[in-house]
């Protein structure tokens, strides 16, 4: 299917069905925002709930984080934001226009479309910076003074609370931090529907770690990465080699459990001419999207950088005491940082499969089966009656969905015929389906006592197929597969 198409048919499918919406749409729309929908809210709920569980509440060694997005404008000054934060733009003094400097060769001019911005008549600037972060102000009056940033990033905030983080919850290196939550970056060129956004969502940790000066000194020497290391069990002699190792290797881990095989990833080590001033190394962990292989998250080995800057600016040793040796220093900081839009992209991208049927008369369908891995799928269970004309078949059904509903989120539906009420779950990527029919009320089938009253049929989204479950036995069955 070519790129274009398959991206389309998506964004059509996400529209129908809920998934997301262009931002202000009766308004003509917001270039780089979106909303949520039923379905999107509930998916990336659940994206996010993964990344908490992998990343706090199944380790002793990470805490969460919920910071406020406007902070202290020194802060941003403190990181690098309000200098460097920018990319290099060229106006047109004929259209008007702005664009980025790197990209006049693909942009083409918005007043003669068939060149591009670089070969159009249009008289242009030289690059000039153009800051990404969106500025308010608090307070009532707009003045310099009062200027403050909505943050471009969520580490940040982490970097300003380390020292309260780590005196109230007694933690001692190495441990991190973790937060998700909203950043904003005016972005010059907003693209590939939700990739890249002015408003998205990042889960971002920063973990700390001893220098290996530091290490040195306790275990005599620093284990360093090679080929073929065990990075299941963090060891206390690891540098930061092996830290980034480790933090690539479960994050790949982290993308398996919801469904996102080694196969759709791809990897990119950044080449020492483009790291950035303070890292030692960068992975990308990119995902194949249908319109090309892209960054889904960034995992940096960044030094001690923010914490230096942030105790310069604020005279205060943003340190820690090292109980062994008896001796403060900054922590180091490996920092896994990824984009939970464009991991809702991703997931929507991998899940969606086109199926063609026939019937029984030679007319051919084509359906829609979004096969989300049941961690994340929106709704986890559909549940009906097999007619709604029967009063018995919709309280039992009913109470079945009562049933469910307080562990999993789930749809009654008995509106239309069985197999369109199946095409619509499969449509939401409900992995599972719960019909309950004549032998669920009589245990009675042609006649004969079938043994199977108090039974429902499961249908199973990825193969159709149907099996026979006892009421009493659901919630077993469904719970594992859904957590
Ligand atoms: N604290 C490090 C940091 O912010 P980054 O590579 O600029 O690093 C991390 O951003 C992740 O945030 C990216 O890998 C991407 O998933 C997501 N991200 C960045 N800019 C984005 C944008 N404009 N729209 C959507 N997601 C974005």
């Amino acid at each position: 299917m070519a790129e274009n198409n398959i991206m389309e048919k998506i964004a059509a499918l996400c529209k129908r069905r809920g998934f997301i919406f262009q931002s202000s749409e009766i308004y003509g729309g917001l270039n780089g925002f979106w909303d949520y929908g039923q379905l999107g809210a509930e998916l990336k709920r659940n994206l996010r709930d993964t990344w908490w569980r992998a990343m706090t509440r199944e380790r002793e060694d990470v805490e969460g984080l919920d910071a406020a997005i406007i902070m202290h404008p020194n802060i941003w000054k403190a990181s690098g934001h309000t200098e460097t934060f920018a990319d290099p733009m060229v106006d047109c003094k004929t259209c008007k226009g702005r664009f980025r400097a790197d990209q006049l060769a693909q942009i083409p001019c918005p007043q003669k479309s068939s060149k591009p911005v670089a070969d159009c008549d249009g008289e242009k600037t030289g690059a000039r910076p153009f800051n990404l972060m969106f500025q308010t102000y608090t307070g009532p009056i707009q003045s310099e003074e009062n200027i403050a940033y909505l943050r471009p990033e969520t580490a940040q905030a982490i970097f300003v609370q380390f020292k309260n983080v780590l005196e109230s919850s007694r933690q001692k290196l190495p441990f991190g931090i973790c937060q998700i939550g909203k950043a904003f970056r005016n972005e010059i060129n907003p693209r590939n529907y939700i990739f890249r956004s002015r408003e998205f969502e990042q889960m971002e940790l920063e973990f700390f770690i001893k220098p290996d000066e530091v290490i040195e000194k306790i275990h005599g020497s620093v284990a360093k990465w090679h080929e073929g290391a065990d990075l299941s069990t963090p060891q206390p002699n690891w540098g930061w080699e092996m830290w980034h190792r480790y933090w690539v290797d479960q994050r790949v881990k982290y993308y398996e459990s919801i469904g996102l095989g080694r196969d759709a990833l791809d990897f990119y080590w950044q080449k020492k001419e483009e790291l950035a001033h303070y890292a030692k190394a960068t992975v990308d962990i990119l995902f194949k999207f249908p319109f090309g292989t892209e960054e889904l998250e960034g995992i940096a080995a960044r030094g001690n950088y923010d914490l230096t800057q942030h105790s310069k600016f604020v005279g205060k040793p943003q340190d820690y005491f090292d109980e062994d040796t008896k001796t403060r220093y900054i922590p180091h900081v490996i920092e896994p940082s990824a984009g939970l839009d464009r991991l809702a992209l991703a997931v929507i991208t991998n899940a969606y499969h086109e199926e063609t049927i026939t019937d029984a008369k030679g007319k051919t369908e084509t359906r829609v089966i979004m096969r989300f891995h049941p961690r994340i799928a929106p709704f986890k269970a559909g549940v009906f009656p097999l007619l709604k004309n029967k009063p018995e078949l919709v309280a039992k059904a009913r109470e079945v969905h009562r049933l469910l509903k307080p562990h999993m989120n789930c749809f009654y539906d008995e509106a239309g015929s069985i197999g369109r009420r199946y095409a619509r779950q499969d449509e939401a990527g409900t992995p599972f389906c719960v019909t309950v029919d004549f032998e669920t009320l009589e245990g009675v089938k042609d006649g004969a006592d079938s043994g199977k009253k108090d039974t429902v049929t499961l249908r199973h989204r990825d193969t159709s197929a149907q099996e026979r479950v006892s009421i009493s036995d659901l919630l077993g069955k469904l719970l594992p597969a859904i957590s």
